[in-house]
Protein backbone atom coordinates (compact mmCIF):
# COMPACT_ATOMS: atom_id res chain seq x y z
CA UNK A 1 0.00 0.00 0.00
CA UNK A 2 1.10 3.87 -0.44
CA UNK A 3 0.58 6.42 1.28
CA UNK A 4 0.50 10.18 -0.46
CA UNK A 5 2.47 13.01 1.33
CA UNK A 6 -0.85 14.77 0.72
CA UNK A 7 -3.78 12.71 2.66
CA UNK A 8 -1.16 10.33 5.74
CA UNK A 9 -1.74 8.90 9.19
CA UNK A 10 -0.52 7.74 11.51
CA UNK A 11 -1.96 4.88 12.71
CA UNK A 12 -2.06 3.66 16.26
CA UNK A 13 0.19 1.07 17.27
CA UNK A 14 3.75 2.62 15.53
CA UNK A 15 5.50 -0.43 13.34
CA UNK A 16 2.02 -1.40 11.43
CA UNK A 17 2.39 0.70 8.34
CA UNK A 18 -1.45 1.66 7.59
CA UNK A 19 -3.56 -0.72 9.45
CA UNK A 20 -6.97 0.38 9.95
CA UNK A 21 -5.75 3.35 8.20
CA UNK A 22 -8.81 6.30 7.24
CA UNK A 23 -7.52 8.89 5.41
CA UNK A 24 -8.11 12.50 6.75
CA UNK A 25 -9.70 15.52 5.04
CA UNK A 26 -7.26 18.20 3.25
CA UNK A 27 -7.68 20.74 5.42
CA UNK A 28 -10.18 23.34 3.72
CA UNK A 29 -11.20 26.69 5.84
CA UNK A 30 -15.02 25.23 5.84
CA UNK A 31 -13.85 22.10 7.14
CA UNK A 32 -15.45 22.06 11.07
CA UNK A 33 -12.87 19.55 12.21
CA UNK A 34 -9.57 17.88 11.02
CA UNK A 35 -9.51 14.87 13.78
CA UNK A 36 -11.45 11.79 13.13
CA UNK A 37 -12.25 11.13 16.53
CA UNK A 38 -15.50 10.52 17.75
CA UNK A 39 -17.51 13.54 19.40
CA UNK A 40 -17.12 11.66 22.86
CA UNK A 41 -13.41 10.59 22.53
CA UNK A 42 -12.51 14.77 20.99
CA UNK A 43 -11.19 16.43 23.65
CA UNK A 44 -12.73 20.30 24.34
CA UNK A 45 -11.21 23.40 25.98
CA UNK A 46 -10.34 23.70 29.32
CA UNK A 47 -10.85 20.06 30.58
CA UNK A 48 -7.03 18.87 30.89
CA UNK A 49 -4.81 20.46 34.13
CA UNK A 50 -1.93 21.91 33.01
CA UNK A 51 1.36 20.55 33.54
CA UNK A 52 4.95 21.15 32.75
CA UNK A 53 7.68 18.91 31.16
CA UNK A 54 10.03 17.65 33.88
CA UNK A 55 13.69 18.76 34.23
CA UNK A 56 16.10 16.87 32.62
CA UNK A 57 19.22 16.23 35.75
CA UNK A 58 22.74 16.00 34.39
CA UNK A 59 23.98 12.35 34.63
CA UNK A 60 27.25 13.56 35.32
CA UNK A 61 29.39 17.01 35.66
CA UNK A 62 32.86 17.94 35.40
CA UNK A 63 35.24 20.53 34.36
CA UNK A 64 36.09 21.58 30.26
CA UNK A 65 40.34 20.42 30.39
CA UNK A 66 41.03 23.34 28.56
CA UNK A 67 39.19 26.47 29.65
CA UNK A 68 38.74 24.80 33.05
CA UNK A 69 34.53 25.75 32.83
CA UNK A 70 32.21 23.37 34.36
CA UNK A 71 30.31 20.96 31.82
CA UNK A 72 26.89 18.84 32.67
CA UNK A 73 26.44 16.12 30.85
CA UNK A 74 23.00 15.17 29.50
CA UNK A 75 21.64 11.76 27.73
CA UNK A 76 18.03 12.14 26.14
CA UNK A 77 16.96 8.63 24.80
CA UNK A 78 14.62 9.14 21.58
CA UNK A 79 12.16 6.65 21.40
CA UNK A 80 8.64 5.25 20.62
CA UNK A 81 5.88 5.67 23.34
CA UNK A 82 2.31 5.66 23.95
CA UNK A 83 1.15 9.11 25.63
CA UNK A 84 -1.74 10.46 27.19
CA UNK A 85 -2.90 13.66 25.68
CA UNK A 86 -6.50 12.63 25.14
CA UNK A 87 -8.62 11.76 28.19
CA UNK A 88 -9.10 8.27 27.04
CA UNK A 89 -7.37 6.87 23.90
CA UNK A 90 -3.71 6.68 23.96
CA UNK A 91 -1.46 8.51 21.31
CA UNK A 92 1.37 6.85 20.09
CA UNK A 93 4.51 9.44 19.96
CA UNK A 94 8.36 9.91 19.11
CA UNK A 95 9.99 11.83 22.10
CA UNK A 96 12.95 12.30 23.64
CA UNK A 97 13.00 10.29 26.80
CA UNK A 98 9.08 8.60 25.33
CA UNK A 99 7.74 12.14 26.28
CA UNK A 100 6.48 14.99 24.71
CA UNK A 101 7.02 17.78 24.90
CA UNK A 102 10.60 16.35 25.82
CA UNK A 103 12.28 17.05 29.19
CA UNK A 104 13.48 20.70 29.67
CA UNK A 105 17.12 21.17 30.06
CA UNK A 106 17.78 24.09 32.25
CA UNK A 107 21.14 25.98 33.62
CA UNK A 108 23.44 29.16 34.19
CA UNK A 109 25.52 30.68 31.70
CA UNK A 110 29.11 29.99 31.53
CA UNK A 111 27.92 26.22 32.21
CA UNK A 112 28.78 23.99 29.23
CA UNK A 113 27.06 21.01 28.12
CA UNK A 114 27.24 17.58 26.13
CA UNK A 115 24.32 16.07 25.24
CA UNK A 116 24.42 13.17 24.51
CA UNK A 117 21.70 11.81 22.50
CA UNK A 118 20.82 8.18 21.31
CA UNK A 119 17.97 7.06 18.76
CA UNK A 120 16.49 4.07 20.00
CA UNK A 121 13.68 4.42 17.72
CA UNK A 122 12.10 2.02 15.44
CA UNK A 123 13.83 1.36 12.30
CA UNK A 124 11.07 3.10 10.20
CA UNK A 125 8.61 5.70 10.72
CA UNK A 126 4.85 3.87 10.94
CA UNK A 127 3.14 6.58 8.76
CA UNK A 128 5.50 6.48 5.73
CA UNK A 129 8.24 4.24 6.43
CA UNK A 130 11.13 6.85 6.64
CA UNK A 131 14.22 5.68 7.98
CA UNK A 132 13.75 7.02 11.38
CA UNK A 133 17.04 8.61 11.10
CA UNK A 134 17.64 12.05 13.27
CA UNK A 135 19.89 15.38 13.79
CA UNK A 136 19.49 17.09 16.80
CA UNK A 137 19.28 21.32 17.16
CA UNK A 138 19.77 23.46 19.47
CA UNK A 139 17.45 26.26 18.54
CA UNK A 140 18.83 29.49 19.55
CA UNK A 141 22.66 28.36 20.97
CA UNK A 142 25.46 29.56 18.46
CA UNK A 143 27.03 26.22 18.64
CA UNK A 144 29.96 24.59 16.12
CA UNK A 145 28.89 23.23 13.24
CA UNK A 146 28.62 19.63 13.77
CA UNK A 147 26.94 19.75 17.24
CA UNK A 148 24.41 21.97 15.04
CA UNK A 149 21.85 19.54 14.09
CA UNK A 150 22.83 19.95 10.29
CA UNK A 151 20.09 18.49 8.19
CA UNK A 152 22.40 16.01 6.49
CA UNK A 153 24.63 14.77 9.53
CA UNK A 154 22.44 12.25 11.12
CA UNK A 155 22.39 9.35 13.04
CA UNK A 156 20.51 6.33 12.31
CA UNK A 157 18.45 4.13 14.84
CA UNK A 158 21.06 2.03 17.03
CA UNK A 159 23.50 5.28 17.46
CA UNK A 160 24.11 7.80 19.61
CA UNK A 161 25.56 11.62 18.89
CA UNK A 162 27.14 13.76 22.02
CA UNK A 163 26.40 17.17 21.33
CA UNK A 164 28.70 20.38 22.58
CA UNK A 165 26.83 23.18 24.07
CA UNK A 166 29.03 26.28 24.56
CA UNK A 167 26.01 28.13 26.68
CA UNK A 168 28.32 31.94 26.34
CA UNK A 169 25.13 33.78 25.32
CA UNK A 170 22.85 35.80 27.09
CA UNK A 171 19.69 34.11 29.09
CA UNK A 172 17.45 33.14 26.54
CA UNK A 173 14.58 30.42 25.70
CA UNK A 174 16.33 27.97 23.57
CA UNK A 175 14.58 24.43 22.29
CA UNK A 176 15.96 21.39 21.07
CA UNK A 177 14.52 19.42 18.03
CA UNK A 178 15.04 17.37 15.57
CA UNK A 179 16.47 18.12 12.13
CA UNK A 180 16.60 15.15 10.17
CA UNK A 181 17.21 15.79 6.38
CA UNK A 182 13.74 15.84 4.46
CA UNK A 183 11.44 14.26 7.47
CA UNK A 184 11.71 16.96 10.33
CA UNK A 185 8.41 17.74 9.78
CA UNK A 186 7.05 14.57 10.53
CA UNK A 187 9.67 13.75 13.11
CA UNK A 188 9.18 17.03 15.30
CA UNK A 189 5.20 16.95 14.74
CA UNK A 190 5.65 13.02 16.35
CA UNK A 191 6.93 14.31 19.81
CA UNK A 192 10.66 14.99 18.91
CA UNK A 193 10.94 18.39 20.34
CA UNK A 194 11.85 20.36 24.16
CA UNK A 195 12.41 23.38 25.97
CA UNK A 196 16.26 24.05 27.08
CA UNK A 197 16.66 27.50 29.21
CA UNK A 198 19.63 28.89 29.59
CA UNK A 199 19.71 31.40 32.81
CA UNK A 200 22.07 34.47 33.31
CA UNK A 201 22.52 37.16 36.60
CA UNK A 202 20.62 39.85 34.64
CA UNK A 203 17.73 38.14 34.13
CA UNK A 204 17.28 36.05 37.62
CA UNK A 205 17.09 39.49 39.21
CA UNK A 206 14.67 40.93 36.69
CA UNK A 207 12.01 38.61 35.87
CA UNK A 208 10.00 35.66 37.90
CA UNK A 209 12.17 32.36 38.75
CA UNK A 210 10.69 28.83 39.54
CA UNK A 211 7.58 27.85 39.84
CA UNK A 212 6.52 31.53 38.26
CA UNK A 213 8.60 30.56 35.47
CA UNK A 214 6.47 28.41 33.06
CA UNK A 215 7.35 26.69 29.98
CA UNK A 216 4.33 26.98 27.40
CA UNK A 217 5.11 24.54 24.26
CA UNK A 218 2.41 25.34 22.28
CA UNK A 219 1.12 23.37 18.82
CA UNK A 220 -1.27 21.99 16.75
CA UNK A 221 -2.22 18.53 16.22
CA UNK A 222 -4.82 16.57 14.32
CA UNK A 223 -6.11 12.78 15.42
CA UNK A 224 -7.02 9.85 13.59
CA UNK A 225 -10.28 7.86 15.10
CA UNK A 226 -8.22 5.45 16.77
CA UNK A 227 -6.26 8.37 18.95
CA UNK A 228 -2.94 8.47 17.03
CA UNK A 229 -1.86 11.62 15.36
CA UNK A 230 -2.95 12.54 11.84
CA UNK A 231 -0.99 14.11 9.36
CA UNK A 232 -1.96 16.28 6.64
CA UNK A 233 0.26 19.12 5.07
CA UNK A 234 -1.62 19.97 2.21
CA UNK A 235 0.57 19.09 -0.68
CA UNK A 236 3.52 20.34 2.06
CA UNK A 237 2.05 23.94 2.38
CA UNK A 238 1.01 23.51 5.77
CA UNK A 239 -0.43 21.49 8.91
CA UNK A 240 -3.38 22.70 10.20
CA UNK A 241 -4.99 20.90 12.95
CA UNK A 242 -7.79 21.31 15.12
CA UNK A 243 -6.62 20.57 18.48
CA UNK A 244 -4.25 23.32 20.57
CA UNK A 245 -1.75 21.94 23.12
CA UNK A 246 0.27 23.36 25.50
CA UNK A 247 2.71 20.90 27.10
CA UNK A 248 1.39 18.35 25.33
CA UNK A 249 -2.56 18.67 26.97
CA UNK A 250 -5.35 19.86 24.52
CA UNK A 251 -6.13 23.25 26.11
CA UNK A 252 -5.48 22.83 29.56
CA UNK A 253 -6.13 25.28 32.74
CA UNK A 254 -3.72 26.13 34.85
CA UNK A 255 -4.16 27.56 38.30
CA UNK A 256 -2.40 30.93 39.25
CA UNK A 257 -1.72 33.15 42.25
CA UNK A 258 -2.24 36.74 42.24
CA UNK A 259 0.90 37.74 41.57
CA UNK A 260 3.30 38.35 37.98
CA UNK A 261 3.92 35.44 36.07
CA UNK A 262 6.96 34.90 33.15
CA UNK A 263 6.02 32.08 30.55
CA UNK A 264 8.35 30.81 28.23
CA UNK A 265 6.33 30.72 25.24
CA UNK A 266 7.05 28.43 22.36
CA UNK A 267 5.20 27.76 19.04
CA UNK A 268 6.48 24.49 18.07
CA UNK A 269 3.63 23.96 15.66
CA UNK A 270 4.85 22.89 12.38
CA UNK A 271 2.97 25.51 10.57
CA UNK A 272 0.26 27.35 12.23
CA UNK A 273 1.08 30.45 13.44
CA UNK A 274 -0.71 32.08 16.35
CA UNK A 275 -1.57 35.52 17.95
CA UNK A 276 -2.00 35.09 21.61
CA UNK A 277 -4.26 37.90 23.46
CA UNK A 278 -5.83 37.12 27.24
CA UNK A 279 -9.90 37.13 27.35
CA UNK A 280 -9.27 40.06 29.44
CA UNK A 281 -8.50 43.11 27.27
CA UNK A 282 -5.10 43.19 29.66
CA UNK A 283 -2.26 43.46 27.27
CA UNK A 284 0.60 40.58 27.40
CA UNK A 285 4.09 42.12 28.75
CA UNK A 286 6.82 40.63 25.96
CA UNK A 287 10.03 40.68 27.42
CA UNK A 288 12.10 38.38 25.76
CA UNK A 289 12.46 37.28 22.21
CA UNK A 290 14.46 34.64 20.40
CA UNK A 291 17.77 35.65 21.55
CA UNK A 292 16.90 37.02 25.49
CA UNK A 293 15.90 40.15 27.32
CA UNK A 294 14.85 43.35 24.89
CA UNK A 295 16.13 46.53 25.31
CA UNK A 296 12.90 47.69 26.71
CA UNK A 297 9.30 45.52 27.72
CA UNK A 298 6.72 45.79 25.52
CA UNK A 299 3.32 46.16 26.54
CA UNK A 300 0.68 44.37 23.40
CA UNK A 301 -2.94 43.37 23.19
CA UNK A 302 -1.91 40.56 21.11
CA UNK A 303 1.21 39.72 18.92
CA UNK A 304 1.65 37.58 15.69
CA UNK A 305 3.48 34.49 16.43
CA UNK A 306 4.89 32.41 14.28
CA UNK A 307 6.43 28.68 13.99
CA UNK A 308 10.05 28.12 16.32
CA UNK A 309 9.73 32.05 17.69
CA UNK A 310 10.09 32.40 21.40
CA UNK A 311 8.15 34.92 23.59
CA UNK A 312 8.92 35.80 27.36
CA UNK A 313 5.33 37.41 28.02
CA UNK A 314 5.01 38.45 31.62
CA UNK A 315 1.24 38.07 32.71
CA UNK A 316 -0.18 39.78 35.93
CA UNK A 317 -2.89 38.95 37.46
CA UNK A 318 -3.05 40.23 40.83
CA UNK A 319 -6.08 41.89 40.25
CA UNK A 320 -8.10 39.78 39.30
CA UNK A 321 -10.71 37.94 41.46
CA UNK A 322 -10.50 34.74 43.48
CA UNK A 323 -11.89 32.21 40.89
CA UNK A 324 -12.03 33.98 38.08
CA UNK A 325 -11.06 32.67 34.53
CA UNK A 326 -8.50 34.21 32.02
CA UNK A 327 -8.40 32.85 29.16
CA UNK A 328 -5.33 32.71 26.53
CA UNK A 329 -6.98 33.02 23.06
CA UNK A 330 -5.26 32.78 19.94
CA UNK A 331 -6.89 35.50 17.33
CA UNK A 332 -4.69 33.62 14.49
CA UNK A 333 -3.30 35.18 11.35
CA UNK A 334 -3.96 35.24 7.50
CA UNK A 335 -3.27 32.21 5.37
CA UNK A 336 -3.99 29.58 8.67
CA UNK A 337 -6.88 27.22 8.94
CA UNK A 338 -8.84 27.32 11.69
CA UNK A 339 -11.20 25.67 13.34
CA UNK A 340 -14.09 25.58 16.07
CA UNK A 341 -11.54 25.54 18.78
CA UNK A 342 -7.95 27.35 17.72
CA UNK A 343 -9.47 30.64 18.79
CA UNK A 344 -8.32 28.79 22.51
CA UNK A 345 -5.10 28.26 23.41
CA UNK A 346 -5.31 27.69 27.59
CA UNK A 347 -7.08 29.46 30.65
CA UNK A 348 -5.90 30.33 34.49
CA UNK A 349 -7.63 30.04 37.50
CA UNK A 350 -7.18 32.15 39.89
CA UNK A 351 -6.67 30.84 43.44
CA UNK A 352 -6.47 32.65 46.91
CA UNK A 353 -3.50 31.07 47.49
CA UNK A 354 -0.82 33.30 49.90
CA UNK A 355 1.68 35.30 47.79
CA UNK A 356 5.30 35.18 48.74
CA UNK A 357 5.57 38.84 48.85
CA UNK A 358 9.43 38.49 49.75
CA UNK A 359 10.13 37.50 46.14
CA UNK A 360 10.42 40.94 44.67
CA UNK A 361 9.19 39.60 41.27
CA UNK A 362 5.87 39.03 42.62
CA UNK A 363 4.84 42.74 42.02
CA UNK A 364 7.50 43.56 39.31
CA UNK A 365 6.41 44.59 35.30
CA UNK A 366 10.40 46.15 34.23
CA UNK A 367 10.59 48.30 31.92
CA UNK A 368 14.26 48.76 30.87
CA UNK A 369 15.56 45.69 30.84
CA UNK A 370 19.06 44.68 28.84
CA UNK A 371 20.78 45.65 25.63
CA UNK A 372 22.65 42.66 23.69
CA UNK A 373 25.29 42.41 20.95
CA UNK A 374 22.92 42.09 18.35
CA UNK A 375 20.53 44.94 19.66
CA UNK A 376 23.51 47.40 19.49
CA UNK A 377 24.24 46.86 16.13
CA UNK A 378 23.81 49.56 13.70
CA UNK A 379 22.93 49.85 9.74
CA UNK A 380 26.15 51.47 9.47
CA UNK A 381 28.65 48.70 10.76
CA UNK A 382 27.27 46.42 7.63
CA UNK A 383 29.54 45.60 4.90
CA UNK A 384 27.13 43.82 2.88
CA UNK A 385 23.43 43.61 1.37
CA UNK A 386 22.33 40.49 0.34
CA UNK A 387 18.77 39.38 -0.63
CA UNK A 388 16.45 36.60 -0.54
CA UNK A 389 13.52 35.60 -2.22
CA UNK A 390 11.51 32.67 0.04
CA UNK A 391 9.05 31.55 -3.06
CA UNK A 392 7.24 28.32 -4.57
CA UNK A 393 8.74 27.03 -7.82
CA UNK A 394 6.46 26.99 -9.94
CA UNK A 395 7.47 23.99 -11.99
CA UNK A 396 9.16 21.76 -9.57
CA UNK A 397 6.71 22.98 -6.78
CA UNK A 398 9.50 22.88 -4.41
CA UNK A 399 9.23 25.83 -2.17
CA UNK A 400 13.08 27.33 -2.39
CA UNK A 401 15.27 30.40 -0.93
CA UNK A 402 16.18 32.15 -4.08
CA UNK A 403 15.49 29.36 -6.05
CA UNK A 404 17.75 27.17 -3.95
CA UNK A 405 17.23 24.34 -1.98
CA UNK A 406 18.63 21.45 -0.07
CA UNK A 407 18.59 19.25 -2.62
CA UNK A 408 21.21 21.50 -4.54
CA UNK A 409 23.32 21.46 -1.47
CA UNK A 410 23.19 17.75 -1.21
CA UNK A 411 24.56 17.62 -4.94
CA UNK A 412 26.72 19.77 -4.62
CA UNK A 413 28.31 17.64 -1.80
CA UNK A 414 27.69 20.33 0.71
CA UNK A 415 29.81 22.59 -0.79
CA UNK A 416 27.20 24.97 -2.35
CA UNK A 417 26.23 27.96 -0.29
CA UNK A 418 23.71 31.28 -0.53
CA UNK A 419 26.26 33.37 0.89
CA UNK A 420 29.63 33.41 2.28
CA UNK A 421 30.15 36.53 5.56
CA UNK A 422 33.73 36.91 6.84
CA UNK A 423 34.16 36.08 10.69
CA UNK A 424 32.94 39.31 12.93
CA UNK A 425 31.44 40.83 9.34
CA UNK A 426 28.10 42.45 9.89
CA UNK A 427 25.67 42.41 6.96
CA UNK A 428 21.57 43.26 6.27
CA UNK A 429 19.75 40.42 5.12
CA UNK A 430 16.82 41.75 3.01
CA UNK A 431 14.02 38.99 3.23
CA UNK A 432 11.08 38.77 0.43
CA UNK A 433 8.10 37.46 0.57
CA UNK A 434 5.98 38.49 -2.84
CA UNK A 435 3.50 35.74 -2.88
CA UNK A 436 -0.03 36.84 -0.97
CA UNK A 437 -0.67 32.86 -0.56
CA UNK A 438 2.14 32.07 2.60
CA UNK A 439 3.69 33.32 5.07
CA UNK A 440 7.43 31.80 6.06
CA UNK A 441 9.12 32.16 9.23
CA UNK A 442 12.85 32.38 8.02
CA UNK A 443 15.43 31.14 10.99
CA UNK A 444 19.22 31.69 10.09
CA UNK A 445 21.40 29.35 12.37
CA UNK A 446 24.51 31.04 14.63
CA UNK A 447 23.14 34.17 14.74
CA UNK A 448 21.09 36.64 16.42
CA UNK A 449 20.18 39.34 14.43
CA UNK A 450 18.29 42.93 14.70
CA UNK A 451 14.67 43.21 12.86
CA UNK A 452 15.53 46.53 11.15
CA UNK A 453 12.39 47.29 9.24
CA UNK A 454 9.37 45.56 7.60
CA UNK A 455 8.27 46.86 4.27
CA UNK A 456 10.62 49.67 5.08
CA UNK A 457 8.53 50.60 8.13
CA UNK A 458 9.81 49.83 12.07
CA UNK A 459 9.79 46.12 12.73
CA UNK A 460 6.33 45.47 15.32
CA UNK A 461 6.69 46.21 18.99
CA UNK A 462 7.08 42.48 19.66
CA UNK A 463 9.84 41.46 17.67
CA UNK A 464 12.48 44.90 19.00
CA UNK A 465 14.54 42.16 20.77
CA UNK A 466 17.67 39.65 19.47
CA UNK A 467 15.72 37.49 17.47
CA UNK A 468 16.89 34.06 15.14
CA UNK A 469 13.36 33.54 13.21
CA UNK A 470 11.55 36.11 11.61
CA UNK A 471 8.21 36.23 10.07
CA UNK A 472 8.04 37.21 6.59
CA UNK A 473 4.37 37.64 5.87
CA UNK A 474 2.06 37.97 3.05
CA UNK A 475 3.82 40.42 0.66
CA UNK A 476 6.40 41.34 3.15
CA UNK A 477 10.15 42.68 2.96
CA UNK A 478 12.29 42.23 5.98
CA UNK A 479 15.88 43.51 6.79
CA UNK A 480 17.83 42.00 9.13
CA UNK A 481 21.06 42.88 10.72
CA UNK A 482 23.51 40.67 12.45
CA UNK A 483 26.78 39.78 12.91
CA UNK A 484 28.31 36.62 11.72
CA UNK A 485 30.46 35.29 15.04
CA UNK A 486 32.15 33.22 16.98
CA UNK A 487 31.92 30.59 14.64
CA UNK A 488 33.61 29.44 11.48
CA UNK A 489 32.29 27.24 9.25
CA UNK A 490 28.58 26.42 7.61
CA UNK A 491 25.09 27.05 8.66
CA UNK A 492 21.69 26.79 7.60
CA UNK A 493 18.80 28.78 6.90
CA UNK A 494 15.56 27.85 6.35
CA UNK A 495 12.15 28.39 6.54
CA UNK A 496 10.31 26.79 10.00
CA UNK A 497 6.80 25.79 8.27
CA UNK A 498 8.71 22.58 8.55
CA UNK A 499 6.83 21.09 5.23
CA UNK A 500 8.39 23.84 3.75
CA UNK A 501 11.91 23.16 4.74
CA UNK A 502 11.67 19.52 4.05
CA UNK A 503 10.29 20.19 0.48
CA UNK A 504 13.01 21.97 -0.04
CA UNK A 505 13.12 25.76 1.72
CA UNK A 506 16.51 25.20 3.25
CA UNK A 507 19.90 26.41 2.12
CA UNK A 508 23.48 27.02 3.47
CA UNK A 509 26.22 29.88 4.50
CA UNK A 510 29.27 29.64 5.31
CA UNK A 511 31.05 31.99 7.57
CA UNK A 512 35.08 33.43 7.20
CA UNK A 513 36.01 30.20 5.07
CA UNK A 514 37.00 30.00 1.65
CA UNK A 515 35.35 27.34 -0.94
CA UNK A 516 38.93 25.94 -1.07
CA UNK A 517 39.68 26.31 2.40
CA UNK A 518 39.89 23.28 4.69
CA UNK A 519 36.99 23.17 7.09
CA UNK A 520 37.96 21.47 10.71
CA UNK A 521 33.90 22.26 11.71
CA UNK A 522 32.75 20.27 8.56
CA UNK A 523 29.32 18.88 10.24
CA UNK A 524 29.46 15.93 7.83
CA UNK A 525 32.81 14.45 9.19
CA UNK A 526 34.23 16.20 12.27
CA UNK A 527 31.82 14.13 14.71
CA UNK A 528 30.31 11.18 13.61
CA UNK A 529 27.47 9.58 15.66
CA UNK A 530 28.71 6.26 17.02
CA UNK A 531 27.63 2.91 17.47
CA UNK A 532 25.59 2.82 21.03
CA UNK A 533 27.45 0.14 23.23
CA UNK A 534 23.94 0.30 25.00
CA UNK A 535 22.03 -1.27 22.47
CA UNK A 536 21.89 -5.27 23.58
CU1 LIG B 1 14.43 25.21 14.86
CU2 LIG B 1 17.02 24.90 11.68
O1 LIG B 1 15.68 24.97 13.24
CU1 LIG C 1 7.80 28.66 4.41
Amino acid sequence: MTISRRQVLLTGGLGVLGAGAALLPTGSVEAKSASRLSDKEMPRPFQAEFRQAPFLRPSSTGIDPVDGAPVNYYQVTEQAANAQILPRLTTPILGYNGMFPGPTISLDQGTKAVLRVRNKLPAQHALDGHTLSTSTHLHGSASLPQYDGYASDITLPGFHKDYHYPNFQPARTLWYHDHGVHFTALNAYSGLVAQYHMHDPIERKLLPQGDFDVALTINDVMFAADGALGYDDNTHSGLWGDVILVNGKPWPVMKVQKRVYRFRILNCSISRSLRPTLSTGDPLVVVSTDGGLMPAAQSVASYRHGGAERYEVLIDFRKYKTGQRIELRNLSNRNNVDYDFTNKIMAFDVTDDAVDTSDPTWNRIPTTLAGSEAMSLTAGQSVKTRKFKVKRNDTTNLWTINDDSWQDVIASGYKKVVADPALNSVEIWEIENSSGGWFHPVHIHLVDFQVISRNGQAPFAHERGPKDVVYVGEGETVRLLMKFTPNKGVYMMHCHNLPHEDHDMMAQFRVGLKDSDPDENDPMTAAKAEWDDDND
